[in-house]
């Protein structure tokens, strides 16, 4: 058993990362600045697993909180979610992503050092690859952010390798830099899932809030990408699957010290409209939408050559795009408003 701070555990991975911390019978402590998210979620992890989550409020750019915190709790490993993330926001105010998600992070890793923590697990993005030359992503390909949010993700592996680096010789210190794909679905329980602020950013949280009624209609940037159908083509992973990546790369630290990166994803792409139509499958509702312009900084395609997480964490997705849009679909329905329903 370890004991686990889990940043951004409030948040929509981190929620369900801890389910799955939980059910293998960790010792989880959620800090959340709920800044983009809600105490419920946390409510809900309990409830789902019958064990006791420590919540906490606060923020990881307070160090010396964060310090006491570690060293309170005696916490072995950090999985550290908390982060901004919406690339438009990025773009309008890069001071407050900078500072929120490189700062946050170098707070985190001085108050790791000055306690016992030695493993952590990093929330990167497969956004790091730019615009890639080729699909399949290998974790090798060259790495490039277009805004301000992807420009924080390889700002923060940069130090992290750095970091790890000058600290490998003690033998003591593991670090895991997970690439994610397009993490959408839910728990099957559908009590907890993703709950975005206003107008969704993202295609499959846009997609349900039309099946549910709360939008009229979905707008498809773009339908002359070089790609079967025109438009855009992404790796969408089950978030359950995302989460259990997280335990096997966990694993992986505690086998060895290491710096290890990998891509999470299943390897397989779907375009806008192949899934609009599962969604409609699993949902049984028509969705409408109507074709409009490209979304600036978009590419055309992006998915995963997982094998490196096959080889090395033993870890494979499981759920395919069906269940993905079953679980979302329940999540919505039962909670049209997310955790306010
Ligand atoms: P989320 O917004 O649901 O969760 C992030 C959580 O961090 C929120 O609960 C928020 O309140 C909290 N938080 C933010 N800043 C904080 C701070 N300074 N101190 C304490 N808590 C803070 O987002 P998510 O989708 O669960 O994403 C989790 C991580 O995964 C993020 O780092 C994100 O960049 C990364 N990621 C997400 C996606 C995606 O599509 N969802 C894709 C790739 C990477
Ligand atoms: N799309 C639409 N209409 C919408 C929303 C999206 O047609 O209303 C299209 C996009 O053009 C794209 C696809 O649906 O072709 C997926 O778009 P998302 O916004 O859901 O996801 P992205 O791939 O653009 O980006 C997401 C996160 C990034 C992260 C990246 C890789 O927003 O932060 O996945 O993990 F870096």
């Amino acid at each position: 058993m370890s004991t686990i701070l889990v940043t951004g555990g409030a948040g929509y991975i981190g929620s369900h990362t801890s389910v799955e911390l939980l059910n293998a019978d960790n010792k989880v402590i959620v800090l959340d600045n709920l800044s983009n998210s809600s105490k419920v979620s946390v409510a809900a992890v309990q409830r789902l697993t019958n064990r006791d989550v420590e919540f906490i409020e606060g923020d990881i750019r307070n160090e010396d909180f964060l310090t006491d915190l570690l060293r309170a709790h005696k916490v072995d490993s950090v999985l550290h979610f908390a982060g901004l993330k919406a690339v438009g926001e990025s773009v309008a105010q890069p001071l407050r992503y900078y500072d929120n998600n490189v700062q946050g992070t170098m707070c985190l890793l001085r108050a790791m050092q000055a306690s016992s923590a030695r493993n952590l697990v990093f929330s990167s993005s497969a956004t790091v690859y730019g615009d890639p030359a080729t699909v399949p992503i290998t974790e090798d390909f060259p790495t490039g952010a277009t805004n301000p949010y992807g420009q924080s993700k390889l700002m923060v592996e940069e130090i992290l390798q750095d970091f790890h680096a000058a600290v490998k010789d003690t033998g003591e210190w593991g670090i895991s830099i997970l690439r994610y794909f397009n993490p959408v679905g839910a728990h099957i329980s559908g009590q907890i899932g993703e709950d975005p602020n206003g107008i969704p950013n993202n295609l499959m949280p846009y997609i349900s809030q039309v099946a549910v009624g709360k939008l009229p209609y979905l707008s498809v940037f773009g339908n002359d990408y070089a790609t079967r159908d025109g438009t855009g083509v992404r790796d969408y992973i089950h978030v359950v699957d995302l989460a259990k990546g997280h335990l096997r790369a966990l694993e992986n630290l505690q086998r060895g010290p290491k710096l290890a990166i990998h891509n999470l994803g299943t390897g397989t792409g779907y375009s806008v409209l192949e899934t609009l139509k599962a969604f409609e499958q699993a949902s049984g509702k028509t969705i409408d939408y109507q074709f409009a312009q490209r979304r600036p900084g978009d590419i055309a395609e992006c998915y995963a050559n997982p094998e490196r997480a096959l080889k090395e964490l033993g870890w494979q997705a499981e759920f395919g795009i069906e269940r993905m849009c079953e679980d979302a679909w329940r999540w919505q329905s039962q909670y049209p408003d997310g955790f306010a329903s």
